[in-house]
């Protein structure tokens, strides 16, 4: 699986344009990419990153990290993800940098998600469905999950990089992504849910392998 993952962060680099700012998502898949977008350093503007983690191995690598204030729309967003149904939506979230993440899909003309081929499902919710609370409504957004037929866990001791929670929601079958997203968005409290199903990817590649 850690082969296929190097090989869908490769492959992601033919998306990438001369002069491009691209968005850089979070995870170990997206580490492959960054590694290997270090080689087209000098061929690019610089970068939009998701998180801490990613902007350390970007600059490690001497690629700038802008801000997404100031660049506009961006050609290109590359991230993994956690699960990828059939309609390319998605699970996201695991490494806690969704809400981010979210935002620079959404800033994004093209969204490539790198995934190796055991976040490919039928249908989303077998991964616990991640996601970021306010602090003070995590017993609240418990509770409202609860009722949704969801059984919660806090993250204990995890701290996004926006300074809130993550609850894992696990027992949900995820037949509706885009109704159960929309849902939770209404609700006070929460920051993001790791659904990337209204705006879901453009193209997936598992390993070299696009569908
Ligand atoms: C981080 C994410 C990651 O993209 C997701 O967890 C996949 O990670 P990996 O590539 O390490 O399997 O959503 O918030």
């Amino acid at each position: 699986m850690s082969n296929e993952k190097k090989l869908a962060g490769e492959a992601a680099i033919r998306f990438v344009e001369d002069g491009a700012i691209v968005g850089v998502g979070t995870g170990s898949t997206v580490a492959y990419f960054i590694d290997a977008l270090a080689d087209l350093r000098e061929r690019i503007r610089g970068a939009v990153s998701s998180s801490e983690q990613s902007t350390a191995q970007l600059k490690k690598h001497g690629i700038e990290v802008l801000d997404l204030n100031s660049t506009g729309q961006l050609t290109l967003y590359v991230d993994g993800a956690d699960e990828c149904d059939p309609h390319k939506r998605l699970i996201k979230g695991g490494g806690a940098a969704l809400t981010r993440e979210k935002i620079i899909a959404e800033a994004s003309e093209k969204f490539v998600c790198i995934i190796d081929s055991s976040k490919q499902v039928d249908v989303l919710g077998k991964f616990p469905l991640p996601i970021e609370v306010i602090p003070m409504a995590r017993s609240l957004i418990g509770r409202e999950i609860a009722r949704r037929g969801g059984h919660p866990v806090w993250r204990d001791g995890v701290v996004t990089d926006n300074g809130n929670w993550i609850i894992d929601v696990h027992g949900w079958q995820i037949t509706d992504p885009v109704a159960l997203e929309q849902d939770l968005n209404q609700l006070p409290g929460i920051v993001s849910v790791g659904l990337f199903a209204r705006r879901p990817a453009d193209i997936v590649l598992v390993g070299d392998r696009q569908i």
